[in-house]
C-alpha cells in the first residue's frame, strides 16, 4: 500500500484554467471518447488526414487483379497507411495482429458482381466487431438506388451499434451505373449518410463543384480512388480532392495495380499529409520506382 505523501508538497496550479481543447475533426467534437480515440487511430490528428489503404474489393469481386496474394501484395505496403479498409476474413487470415493502425471493416454486402449490386445487407454482427477491435464498420449506401431504403436501414443499424460500443460508421456512397456522378449527387447522397449518423463519409471526387460536397457535409469525406488511372492522374486526383476539403483518401486500385504500389502509397501519403503538389509527389514516385521500393 502506497504511504501518504504528506511529506512532499503539492502543485494545483489553481491559476491556469484546466485544458479543454476541441478535437480535431469535423462534426466529432461530440463524440464520446472511446469513439475520438478509434478515430484518432484512422485519421492522422496533425494533419486532420488519412490514407486509407483499401482493398475490401473481393468482398463481390473475389480475387481483383492485384489482390490475388494479399499475404504478398497487401502486407508490404500497410506499414504506410494510416488505416486499413478490408474484410473480416482477409484481417483474419492475412493482416498481421501486430498491426497497429485503425481497422475499418466491411460491414454490408451480399450479391456478388454476378447480381444486382445494390441488394445489400448488414454482414457482420457487433459482437465480431468489438472482437476484431475495429475502429470504423463500413456500410454501402445506395441513394437513389432499387435498394434504397434498406441500405439506409443498415447504415442507421450499424451507427447505432457502433455508438453503442465507441465504433465508428463510414457511410460509402455507392453509386448504380444508371446514376449521374456529379456534385448534385454527391451533396444528397453524403448529406444523407452523415444526417442519419454516419460519423464519416467516403464518396467520389468528382471535378466541377466537389467543394460544395465536402463544404455540405458535416462530418469528414474521404473519396474512393475509383479505377486504375496512371499514377500522375492519380496523384493529381487526391491533391484536388484534399484541397477542396477532402480529409484523405480511401484508395485501392490505384495503390495495388500501380506499377509500384509500394512507391505509389509513399507519394499519395505526401499528397495527403503534407500538401505536396501532383509533379512533386509523382516525381517522388518516380524516384522511388527507380531505386526499387519494395512492391
Ligand atoms: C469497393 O470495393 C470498396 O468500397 C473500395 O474500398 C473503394 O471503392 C475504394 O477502392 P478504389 O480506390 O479501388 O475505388
Amino acid at each position: 500500500m502506497a504511504e501518504a505523501d504528506d511529506t512532499v508538497s503539492k502543485d494545483y496550479r489553481a491559476d491556469v484554467p484546466a485544458r479543454n481543447e476541441p478535437f480535431f475533426l469535423k462534426g466529432s467534437n461530440h463524440l464520446d471518447w472511446g469513439l475520438k480515440n478509434r478515430l484518432a487511430n484512422i485519421f492522422d490528428a496533425r494533419s486532420g488526414r488519412t490514407v486509407m489503404l483499401a482493398f475490401d474489393h473481393g468482398y463481390f469481386l473475389g480475387p481483383t487483379s492485384g489482390l490475388e496474394r494479399v499475404d504478398l501484395q497487401i502486407v508490404p505496403l500497410i506499414e504506410h497507411a494510416d488505416t486499413l479498409m478490408l474484410t473480416r476474413g482477409i484481417l483474419r487470415t492475412s493482416i498481421p495482429p501486430t498491426y497497429t493502425g485503425g481497422i475499418v471493416l466491411r460491414a454490408s454486402g451480399g450479391p456478388s458482381i454476378l447480381k444486382e449490386l445494390s441488394d445489400e445487407e448488414i454482414a457482420i454482427s457487433i459482437d465480431e466487431a468489438v472482437r476484431l477491435n475495429v475502429a470504423a464498420m463500413a456500410v454501402q449506401v445506395f441513394v437513389g438506388g432499387e435498394h434504397e431504403t434498406r441500405s439506409i436501414h443498415n447504415l442507421t443499424r450499424l451507427a447505432d451499434l457502433g455508438n453503442r460500443h465507441g465504433i465508428a460508421t463510414l457511410g460509402v456512397t455507392a453509386v448504380g451505373k444508371e446514376l449521374v456522378r456529379d456534385a448534385k449527387y454527391m451533396r444528397l447522397a453524403s448529406r444523407i449518410c452523415a444526417e442519419l449518423g454516419a460519423t464519416y463519409v467516403k464518396t467520389y471526387y468528382v471535378e466541377d463543384g466537389f467543394e460544395t460536397v465536402t463544404a455540405s457535409c458535416p462530418v469528414p469525406i474521404v473519396i474512393a480512388g475509383g479505377k486504375k488511372l496512371p499514377e500522375a492522374e492519380a496523384l493529381q486526383l487526391a491533391h484536388d480532392a484534399v484541397q477542396q476539403g477532402a480529409a484523405g483518401v480511401d484508395m485501392g486500385r490505384n495503390i495495388f495495380q500501380s506499377a509500384n504500389p509500394a512507391a505509389m502509397i509513399q507519394a499519395v501519403r505526401k499528397v495527403v499529409h503534407e500538401d505536396f503538389k501532383p509533379r512533386e509527389a509523382y516525381e517522388l514516385y518516380q524516384t522511388l520506382e527507380k531505386e526499387g521500393a519494395e512492391r
